[in-house]
């Protein structure tokens, strides 16, 4: 509704080829003494990394890298990790990878500061202090955690993954290089992109969603579904993967505020169970999920239908058979039994759909019925 109250909450950044060598400077503009770098041990071995690190070596700065984050980052890393800051007396945080490890740098960022364990903040609005300051390089088109408000983390008591959404987790200031993404390989690149796909969506007919989320939502869609099969076709390609980099910082702004839905829901559910792959698994569950929404959005599906139509070959007409073209094209994903073996007690799994931050804003009430059923489809 026009005039309603509206929040908008986003950390400085700057895009564009190369930005990654800015750290420096703006290591020196916060006026700090000591850096701890989180990554992942992959990420070391690449050329763009070690330029990084050879740039603040050369302005003096002095730094640690705790580089023990693995993909779906566990409670025990960030843990780990918080230890790990301390015993350096550092007093930033620069989180150089993907979601996961820039997810694993804000779990950090919270127990520095607040104490206790991370599951004492899973939820909304759980983080009293602010964390350190958290400078983020993404080196994914994919999970926006460098721009949103969210952390997604591994509770491995359980075995599933604890959404914490919270505005001391937006990063204070985010390097988003094209370049570095041209280290992705294919499966990475069109996970992530599914993912950012997603993020667009569920932010565009989320509950909590607003004239100014949408702009970002529906050009993240429009972008993702004319660049994302080009660049699948062409990884080299540096213009393409700028596109699919903005389509990810564009779906991250609308994410952020927005939020999600069950597609996320669903996904960090039976994800942690599983261990599976975030964007691959969201790209699995959407057309199921949409199948089930559609009444509750029809308008703003129909939107998105057309908005595909208009900028690719798809002419299906219907949605949930447009995003399953879409999906197909670009990649044949597996199927849940394909990427694990484990049975699974699908009740015990959708008890935790169900208390998920982000099924809270997904435009139908899902009760765990419907959530098994959606998940039976999948499997
Ligand atoms: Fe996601």
């Amino acid at each position: 509704m026009v005039g309603e109250l509206r929040k908008f909450l986003c950390p400085e950044f700057i895009f564009g080829n190369d930005s990654r060598l800015l750290l420096g400077q703006y290591l020196i503009n916060f006026g700090i003494e000591k850096t701890l770098i989180v990554t992942d041990k992959n990420l070391r071995k690449y050329a763009w990394f070690n330029d990084i690190i050879k740039r603040i070596k050369e302005q003096n700065i002095q730094f640690d890298i705790f580089d023990e984050v693995t993909v779906n980052p566990r409670d025990f890393e960030v843990e780990l990790g918080a230890i790990f800051y301390e015993a350096c007396d550092a007093d930033i945080i620069v989180a150089i990878g993907g979601g996961s490890v820039i997810d694993c740098a804000k779990g950090i960022g919270i127990l520095v500061s607040n104490g206790g364990t991370i599951y004492d903040y899973e939820g909304v609005d759980q983080v009293d202090y602010p964390i350190p300051p958290l400078i983020c390089i993404p080196t994914t088109s994919g999970s926006a955690a460098d721009v949103s408000q969210f952390a997604i983390i591994s509770n491995q008591v359980c075995e599933y993954k604890m959404a914490l959404a919270s505005k001391t987790l937006v990063p204070d200031m985010a390097l988003v290089d094209p370049v570095v993404t041209l280290t992705c390989d294919f499966n990475l690149t069109v996970d992530v992109g599914l993912d950012t796909m997603v993020h667009a969506i569920e932010a565009y007919v989320s509950n909590a969603s607003s004239f100014i989320t949408d702009i970002h939502a529906i050009e993240a869609i429009k972008m993702i579904i004319i660049h994302l099969p080009k660049l699948a076709n062409d990884l080299e390609n540096l213009e393409e993967r700028g596109y699919v980099m903005q389509a990810c910082l564009n779906a991250g702004l609308a994410f952020s505020n927005a939020s999600l839905g069950l597609v996320h829901a669903m996904a960090h559910a039976l994800g942690g169970r599983l261990d599976l792959v975030h964007g691959e698994l969201n790209g699995i569950l959407l057309e199921a999920v949409v199948d089930f929404n559609y009444d509750a959005s029809k308008e703003r599906y129909d939107e998105i239908s057309t908005l595909i139509q208009q900028n690719s070959n798809i002419k299906s007409g219907k949605i949930t058979d447009v995003l399953h073209e879409f999906i197909a094209n670009i990649r044949h994903n597996r199927s849940i039994p394909e990427m694990s073996s484990e049975a699974v007690d699908l009740y015990d799994v959708a008890k935790y759909v169900l208390n998920d931050p982000c099924i809270v804003t997904n435009p139908k009430t899902a009760s765990i019925e419907d959530v098994v059923k959606i998940y039976e489809q999948i499997f």
